[in-house]
């Protein structure tokens, strides 16, 4: 079997998720790794595979010749900036997750998709990504219904890697993590089928664990953190300064969980409800997520395959794209 090509661009979490769950997927081979810092991802992989300089795209997308990169960098300040530029050499895939902005970042990567003739899935993960298909088939099915995304469900709350990748994009944040709560009074208000009006700061709060650069002021930052706009500025958000060795020990792993709840009612009379829930729980996010990235690279190919161009989203293909089953065995199997 003539295996397809893979590459990773930027090597973290998600990064190593990639790498592993192309080890999962035996169609899948990894070709490459592009960092900016190459020297860091050949010491950590004992020169297991090549590692390229980012910035040196045009280098080697031309000697690797990848069907499809992943693309792994941060939301906040990495795939705006890597996202338009890898595009233009390569097909790519990515999980850009600042909900706000994807129509702006959508729109800077359909058009370098388009112009250099590639093909880019974009914002794909758990959210955004299944969760996103999930509302809108939520809405679809249970019209005039919203469809609610909550997360954190349980006491601990889940840990979002967008946040705390943008904490840490903070003047004097030296390491962080933010756990996400569900508020619990929302979760059952959607649940009766009320459809209330909520704001995204009605429905969850944030809970930050900061580490301090010596010498950072914990009220600069604290400042800086509860006004970041879109990420922390609509919510009850709270600031904890810990240690190193606190935030290592304590509040180590990546467990995230959530729920996208659709509820409403059926018939003439609309005399009966309807409820619909699609309920993820992850020991590892940046490894589920990688899951879902290394799927739709999967669909990147085929999309490619087809001559299509531009930029698209989980809303914009079909199912049997992800998969590795032929047409039949879906249709025997697993209809
Ligand atoms: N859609 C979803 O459901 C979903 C879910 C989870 C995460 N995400 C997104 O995935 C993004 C990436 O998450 P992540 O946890 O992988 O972030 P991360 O570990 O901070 O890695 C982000 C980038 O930072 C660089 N980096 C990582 N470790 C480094 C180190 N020790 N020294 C220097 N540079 C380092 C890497 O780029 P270089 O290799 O180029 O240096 C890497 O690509 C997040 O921003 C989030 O937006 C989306």
């Amino acid at each position: 079997m003539k295996k397809n090509r893979v590459m990773i661009a930027g090597f973290g979490n998600v990064g190593r998720g990639v790498m592993a769950s192309i080890r999962n997927n035996p169609d899948m081979e990894l070709v490459g790794i592009a960092s900016r810092s190459p020297e860091r991802v050949k010491k950590e992989l004992k020169d297991a595979f090549p590692v390229y300089k980012l910035s040196d795209v045009s280098a080697w997308s031309r000697e690797v010749s990848p069907d499809v990169v992943i693309l792994c960098g941060g939301s906040k300040a990495d795939l705006p900036q890597q996202g338009p530029e890898l595009c233009k050499y390569v097909n790519t895939v990515d999980s850009f997750d600042n909900h706000s902005r994807i129509p702006e970042y959508f729109k800077a990567m359909d058009d370098a998709a388009r112009s250099s003739g590639h093909v880019s899935v974009i914002s794909t993960g758990w959210d955004p990504g299944i969760f996103s298909l999930e509302r809108v088939l939520g809405n679809s099915f249970i019209p005039g219904a919203r469809a609610y995304g909550f997360y954190g469900l349980g006491p601990a709350g889940g840990l979002s890697m967008g946040h705390s990748d943008a904490l840490r994009t903070i003047k004097g944040v030296k390491d962080a993590r933010q756990y996400t709560h569900a508020i619990p009074e929302a979760v059952d208000r959607v649940r009766r089928g009320e459809n209330p009006a909520l704001t995204p700061g009605d429905m969850h709060s944030r809970e930050c664990f900061v580490v301090l650069e010596p010498g950072a002021d914990p009220a600069e930052v604290t400042k800086a953190i509860v006004s970041m706009p879109g990420y922390f500025e609509p919510y009850d958000t709270t600031v904890n300064f810990v240690s190193q060795e606190e935030l290592d020990t304590v509040y180590k792993g990546f467990p995230h969980d959530g729920v996208v709840i659709t509820a409403g009612k059926t018939g003439a009379d609309g005399a009966h409800s309807a409820l619909a829930e699609y309920r993820c729980a992850w020991g590892s996010n940046p490894e589920a997520t990688a899951n879902v990235l290394v799927a739709h690279a999967r669909a990147v190919i085929r999309l490619a395959a087809e001559g299509r161009k531009g930029a698209f989203t989980i809303l914009d293909i079909p199912a049997s794209y992800f998969s590795t089953l032929s047409r039949e065995e879906l249709l025997k199997h697993w209809m």
